[in-house]
């Protein structure tokens, strides 16, 4: 094996996606703790009640620092190099979820045993099953009287479209639970709440006379149930669970760092290491030689005066070295790059060096772009990094009109990073911003006041939904003909139809069945 071979073989790359208060952030402080990234459990849930009222969100924004470094987190963990990426899931929910996603390998679905299947999750791993990114899944909160784990399975299975294959079996919940059966290791880990990595015992042996010394009546219910679950559920299956077809389910307390190491092995274990990617004309395995990778996410640096940012880039071949000439393919441009940054759990470092599967930021003043390739050399374009359309419109209302031009390029540049999406009516001056998050919008207004100088109050407009057009140049003609008032050019000058509800859209696309109207667009 190469040493590029080698050191793919230990990366994995992966988000945590669930809904609000389900246990992401605990659950991801807890893989950090196990991991050995943190010393004290505490810290990113203090972030994030930090983050939780907006106002105090801002001025960590502001500070930059701490939502940087807490977007992606590298650690080692037995042999593998962990690379765990944020997804904001609660109010600041934005696109950067969404475009997150295209960037990692594969996903750990939190589940909270009380409320099953939560509308968050299904959008989130609708976004997953567009690339078919395997998913494991952490039924939480065992320690809760929650629903039946069967009913569970059933739920995902049938909401989700997934089989389950649980690969660790509860032993009651709530007042009851007692810990987990291993249904490939025939162990038996006992729940305890006051152990410090939240057991403090584990045997082997479904039969062993331990197991109801330590449980009592509770042993040949487990006996009995282990038996219906084997014959009724799945067995898991490798290949099915990496084409996204079937998830492998443990459960436990996150809280109570209980099922935790079970999910860190298993993302080591079962998770797929670096995946080849789609380019617009071939796909890139992670073993070639030569280097590639594209921008996933742009956040402004600690200083938002000097509109430093960061690019997120995800390596998707070879091997990144510090100092490495490297060409931004959009702009037909190299460059070498000495200070990109790699993220730890707490500190961000240099990168000296850095393979497939690995993020790096590098700082830049604006003149990278979301969705942009780096390679060395070749013309190659990554696909599938997404824009959606979104579901909240807001016209720009500037308070001084003098500084139109300042709101102009606040907003042009605001929305190349992602932040929201403007669209420029043809038939009017508006500077109309979609977003799929309020927050998004709370977010412009205080980086146009503070960056840009610019003040401005957003207003509800009559517009519902936006969809890109594709199709021949006469047939948008046609559709620009007769609704000039509708249609728009976005951010990135392509053609869009504003919709001020779903029976206008409907009816243009009955209208002009030759024209395409896209829901989702890659960014170019
Ligand atoms: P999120 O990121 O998915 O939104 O969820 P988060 O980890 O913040 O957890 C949401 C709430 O659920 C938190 O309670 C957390 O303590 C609790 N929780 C997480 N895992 C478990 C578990 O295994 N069992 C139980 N019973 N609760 C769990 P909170 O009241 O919002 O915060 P706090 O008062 O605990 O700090």
């Amino acid at each position: 094996m190469t040493e590029l071979q080698q050191e793919l073989a230990r990366r994995r790359t992966f988000a945590i996606i669930s809904h609000p208060d389900a246990g992401k952030t605990t659950l991801t402080e807890k893989l950090l703790w196990f991991g050995g990234a943190i010393q004290v459990a505490g810290e990113v849930r203090a972030r994030k009640a930090a983050r939780h009222a907006t106002s105090d969100w801002m001025e960590l924004e502001k500070q930059r620092g701490i939502s940087v470094t807490s977007s992606v987190m590298q650690f080692p963990y037995r042999d593998a190099i962990i690379n765990l990426l944020d997804t904001p899931g609660h109010e600041d929910f934005s696109e950067d979820t969404y475009r997150t996603l295209t960037a990692v390998d594969s996903a750990v679905m939190v589940i909270d045993s009380v409320n099953g299947v939560e509308s968050q999750t299904i959008k989130l791993l609708n976004v997953c099953r567009l690339r078919d990114t395997p998913i494991l899944t952490f039924i939480n909160k065992l320690d809760r009287e929650g629903r039946e784990p069967i009913e569970l399975l059933d739920e995902i299975e049938s909401v989700l479209g997934m089989q389950c294959a649980p690969m660790t079996w509860p032993i009651g919940m709530g007042k009851r639970f007692r810990g987990v059966y291993h249904l490939y290791n025939d162990s038996i880990a006992f729940f305890d709440p006051h152990a410090e990595k939240g057991t403090s015992e584990i045997i082997q042996g479904l039969d062993n006379p331990r197991l109801d010394e330590v449980i009592g009546d509770q042993a040949d219910e487990l006996r009995i149930e282990v038996e219906l679950v084997r014959g009724a559920s799945h067995t898991f299956d490798r290949e099915a669970y990496l084409a996204g077809k079937q998830t492998p389910v443990f459960f436990g307390s996150g809280v109570n760092n209980f099922g935790v190491q079970s999910v860190l092995d298993a993302i080591v274990d079962l998770s797929p290491r670096p995946l080849a990617r789609a380019t617009e004309h071939r796909v890139v395995a992670p073993d070639e030689a030569k280097f590639s990778g594209f921008v996933f996410k742009i956040q402004a640096n600690m200083d938002p005066k000097h509109r430093d940012r960061i690019a997120f880039l995800r390596v998707c071949s070879g091997r990144f070295e510090r100092g490495m000439k490297i060409k931004q393919v959009s702009q037909g441009k190299s460059m070498a790059i000495n200070n990109a940054i790699t993220f730890m759990a707490q500190d961000r470092n240099t990168t000296d060096v850095a393979y497939s599967g690995d993020i790096i930021g590098i700082p830049n003043h604006g003149t990278i772009r979301l969705g942009d390739t780096f390679t060395e050399g070749e013309d190659l374009k990554f696909t599938g990094i997404p824009s959606f359309a979104p579901d909240l419109f807001r016209r720009a209302q500037i308070k001084n009109p003098l500084k139109m031009k300042q709101l102009q390029k606040g907003l042009q540049q605001l929305a190349e990073e992602g932040q929201t999406q403007l669209f420029k009516p043809l038939a009017s001056n508006d500077l109309i911003l979609g977003a799929v998050g309020m927050l998004q919008f709370e977010v412009v207004a205080h980086r146009l006041e503070h960056e840009y100088g610019v003040e401005c109050v957003f207003e509800g407009c009559n517009w519902a939904t936006a969809r890109w057009l594709r199709g021949k140049d006469d047939d948008i003609k046609a559709l620009l003909d007769k609704a000039p008032a509708n249609m728009a050019l976005d951010g990135a000058g392509d053609y869009v139809y504003l919709a001020p509800n779903r029976v206008n859209l409907q009816m243009a696309q009955e209208r002009h069945p030759n024209v395409k109207f896209l829901e989702t667009r890659e960014i170019y």
